[in-house]
């Protein structure tokens, strides 16, 4: 019996050793362990065997010589066959790589973000308001009634009903901001957003444009708080050595009113193109904010006063960067944000 395993045992060493793919390998499998496999029919004849216990041995001893020279050698022909498909699909790591581009920061939200950074500074919070808004809060809230002829100047776009638009300014959240306070508390807050307009798009004009509302709201507040703050501001955004002004205008929600104004940083007030040879650029509209505002979101006049004011995001952009046209921002010309990317890319 000894010698006939050992006679065995070589054949299937031999037989393993000589297959050179899997799929022979498995047909050995067949061969020894299959149903009418060499050590299947050997074991089937313990039956008959003298010596059950040294028969049973052997055959088990076969079994798991054949097992795991079976597993050997798979591990061995698979590590080939990797190998050779790894040889056959090789890469050319010297080839350069196709560059993605990562994209940056688009220039309004850089300008937004500064804005956002000075006023925070001064313990303003950011808040956000709806783009969809009704009339109530857009005109009526701040004393623009049906019918006002300041309407004409902020015609928008409607949905459903004239009473639902899409904001002709961040104004509203000005009413918004007063009306959750519940008139009783102070307010400092700016609010960043896209507004809209029924306008013919040309290189100052857009349907869709930014603007960043700013109120404050507390007791015994006066036109020379807003003027400090502008002060600030202006500096921090456009240099320290810049300047500014006010001149009277005319809002229906601030009382009174004013355009303001900063030193031109191009010719510092000489007069140039930028500044239309006035030495100034008006960058937005402020204002104490009106009583009846105040009286209309919750807060009562003869207590509480306030300013507000209103930046056009892009026309701060164009400022900055010297862009002359509004169109730039809408156009998704990767090669603009690419330019004034300030990571330096
Ligand atoms: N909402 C005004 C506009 O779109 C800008 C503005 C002016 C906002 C004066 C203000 C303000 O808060 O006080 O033309």
């Amino acid at each position: 019996m000894k010698e006939k395993i050992d006679v065995l045992l070589s054949e299937i060493e031999n037989d393993i050793k000589n297959v050179s793919n899997i799929k022979d390998l498995n047909e050995l499998k067949v061969k020894y362990l299959g149903k009418k496999g060499v050590i299947t029919i050997l074991q089937s004849g313990i039956k008959e065997a003298i010596d059950k216990k040294e028969y049973g041995m052997f055959v088990n001893k076969a079994k798991t010589f054949f097992n795991e020279s079976f597993d050997n050698r798979l591990n061995e022909l698979e590590t080939i066959e990797l190998n050779k498909k790894l040889e056959s699909e090789n890469i050319d790591i010297s080839l350069p790589s196709t560059k993605i581009p990562i994209g940056s920061a688009n220039i309004l939200e850089n300008i937004i973000e500064e804005v956002e950074e000075v006023f925070m500074s001064m313990g303003y919070d950011v808040v956000d308001g709806p783009e969809v808004e009704e009339d109530k809060y857009n005109f009526e809230l701040l004393n623009i009634p049906k019918g006002h002829p300041a309407r004409d100047a902020q015609d928008t776009f409607y949905i459903e009903d004239e009473n639902i638009l899409l904001r002709s300014q961040t104004s509203p959240v000005q009413a918004r901001t007063m009306l959750s306070a519940g008139g009783d508390k102070p307010i400092r807050m700016i609010c960043p957003g896209k507004t809209y307009r029924r306008d013919q798009d040309d290189a100052t004009h857009s349907h869709q444009f930014m603007q960043i509302e700013g109120l404050l709201v507390d007791k015994n507040i006066s036109l020379s708080d807003l003027k400090g703050t502008f002060d600030v501001i202006a500096k921090k955004l456009f240099g320290e050595n810049c300047e500014t002004r006010f001149r009277p205008s005319y809002y229906q929600f601030t009382e009174p009113s004013v355009e303001t104004d900063i030193s031109c940083f191009v010719c510092k007030g000489k007069g140039c193109s930028l500044c239309k040879n006035t030495g100034w650029i008006t960058v937005s509209g402020a204002g104490m904010v009106h009583p009846n505002v105040l009286k209309n979101c919750g807060y009562d006049p003869n207590v509480w006063s306030g300013f507000a004011f209103g930046f056009g995001a892009e026309r701060l952009a164009m400022l900055k960067y010297g862009i002359n046209d509004i169109r730039t921002f809408y156009q998704t010309d990767l090669r603009e944000s690419k330019y004034f990317d300030r990571r330096d890319v």
